[in-house]
């Protein structure tokens, strides 16, 4: 199908734009050139009207509500972290699935510190995320933000534990730092602006539908 009404869509380099290659394939949609080895923002694709922008991940929420993008695919921490206005968050794309999870360093005793009511100091890139989890529990903690390397922090003695991502665990066991509780499931969502929905809705279903079929199929 050839779209006519130009579209934008933004994505992040890495797992989420990898696994997201076949859902756009499965809209009829290609990017036309090796987006890890170029150092462009935005891309060309075979379909005339469809461009995708590259950002950072915590930045697709925010550009798909402001309308530089019309639609994106972002993970479900993001989302969380941005807090989703101004989004129409269609589908659950099951891609890029992780966690988020507390971890320590190795010899810390996290759940004896939980136990004696301990103040924690929580290095994360997520304080949403954080705050919630611990408010529910009922701990008090000092959040400290960060914007990448998290692992470092409790090495360094900056902060007792860290909420960060967790995938392989691969990160965690090469800076001797253990998972002590798991917080939330994570998975990308496609997200799409409110206005250009109905601005733009014959392609912008086009694609929402192809990728609810891609990851229907996929689960069947
Ligand atoms: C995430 C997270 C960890 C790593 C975990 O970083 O912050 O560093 O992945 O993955 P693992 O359990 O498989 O080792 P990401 O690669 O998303 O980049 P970031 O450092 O920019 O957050």
């Amino acid at each position: 199908m050839t779209i006519a009404t130009p579209v934008t869509i933004a994505l992040s380099k890495g797992r989420i734009f990898e696994e997201t290659v076949p859902l756009l394939a499965a809209a009829g949609i290609a990017v036309t050139e090796d987006v890890e080895k170029s150092r462009k923002l935005i891309f060309d694709t075979n379909q005339p009207h469809v461009r995708v922008v590259l950002v950072r991940a915590s930045d697709v929420p925010v550009y798909v509500q402001y309308g530089g993008a019309d639609l994106g695919v972002s993970g479900l921490d993001s989302l969380i972290e941005h807090g989703g206005q101004g989004l129409y968050q269609p589908l659950d794309l099951q891609i890029a699935r992780c966690r988020v999870s507390v971890a320590v360093r190795n010899g810390f005793d996290y759940a004896h510190a939980v136990k004696q009511g301990a103040r924690l100091r929580i290095a994360t890139k997520y304080p949403e995320i954080a705050r919630h989890f611990f408010a529910k529990k009922g701990v008090h903690v000092d959040m400290v933000k960060l914007y990448g390397s998290m692992e470092l922090a409790p090495l360094t003695g900056m902060a007792d534990a860290i909420v960060d991502l967790v995938s392989t665990g691969n990160t965690l066991k090469a800076n001797d730092l253990v998972e002590v509780e798991p917080i939330m499931d994570i998975s990308s969502r496609l997200v799409v602006n409110q206005a250009s929905l109905k601005l733009k809705q014959a392609p912008l279903r086009h694609i929402i539908d192809a990728f609810a079929q891609a990851v229907a199929a996929k689960n069947n």
